[in-house]
């Protein structure tokens, strides 16, 4: 479980989160909508730690990460895998290191483990056989698909995504949408941050809406829709502009 309380956050001066407040419940799949630049991927970074609010509680199952510093706060990290945009793979590594990479480094598990581990995460987002191969030979999919099981092999309770699907063709985005969503089998808790409705809505149990640091709305689809806010009727409406549950929310 995850919670972020009021959370406010300036960056050299200006405001970047404002009173942001997110439920995410544990083993579900929750999704973070907003245009560029709404604040999606410094909400990850509070999430992980890795930025401070100024204001606010981050809840980690139970503990407060805000109040956490140095081991302690290692030790609530240690349990989220991040999938970063740019997939952050080590391209002189082959598939099997890039997967293994994160369990060589913080675990204490012995070569044969490591290796068990490591054909199953491969075997989960389909590379199996792809071992000895490097990322500059896996097509922009499979390259995600690494990610992801580079961030699984450490067996994370909560993994983070940042745009999953950003320059993925159709067959590549559901792959990867497909693999998200049955990360729920294995009970990890995934938030998804993008700027594309149709794969929010596609996977989210939970959609929050962000625009310019601050939540516009969350919930299921039809609650969202149901907010009648101007901003999220001219999000939406490009897409639902045909759609019959759409009509009752029209754009006036
Ligand atoms: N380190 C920083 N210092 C100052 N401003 C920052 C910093 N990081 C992000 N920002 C600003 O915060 C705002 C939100 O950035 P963020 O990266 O969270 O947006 P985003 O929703 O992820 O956008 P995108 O969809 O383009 O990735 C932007 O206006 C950005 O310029
Ligand atoms: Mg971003």
């Amino acid at each position: 479980m995850i919670e972020l309380e009021n959370i406010s956050l300036a960056l050299t001066g200006r405001t970047i989160l404002d009173d942001v407040s997110l439920f995410i419940e544990k083993g579900t799949t929750s999704v973070i909508l907003g245009p560029s630049g709404a604040g999606k991927s410094t909400i990850l970074k509070v999430i992980l730690g890795l930025l401070k609010p100024d204001k606010g509680s981050v809840i980690i199952e139970g503990r407060n990460i805000v109040d956490e510093n140095g081991n302690d706060a290692l030790d609530v990290r240690r349990k989220i895998g991040m999938v970063f945009q740019a997939n952050a793979l080590f391209d002189s590594l082959t598939v099997e290191q890039n997967a293994a990479y994160f369990l060589k480094e913080s675990r204490n598990k012995t070569p044969r483990e490591i290796n068990t581990i490591v054909e199953e995460v491969l075997s989960f987002v389909n590379l199996s056989g792809t071992n000895k191969l490097y990322p500059d030979q896996l097509s922009g999919g499979m390259k995600k698909r690494l990610a992801i099981a580079r961030a699984l092999a450490v067996d994370p309770k909560i993994i983070l995504f940042d745009e999953p699907t950003t320059g993925l063709d159709p067959i590549n985005t559901k792959a990867v949408l497909n693999l998200i969503k049955s990360l729920k089998s294995r009970g990890t808790t995934s938030v998804i941050v993008t700027h594309i409705l149709n794969d929010a809505i596609a996977i989210g149990d939970v959609l929050t809406v962000i625009n310019d640091g601050k939540v516009t709305a969350s919930g299921n689809l039809k609650d969202i829709l149901n907010t009648k806010d101007q901003f999220i009727k001219d999000f939406f409406y490009e897409v639902f502009e045909d759609a019959s549950f759409f009509v009752n929310n029209k754009k006036e």
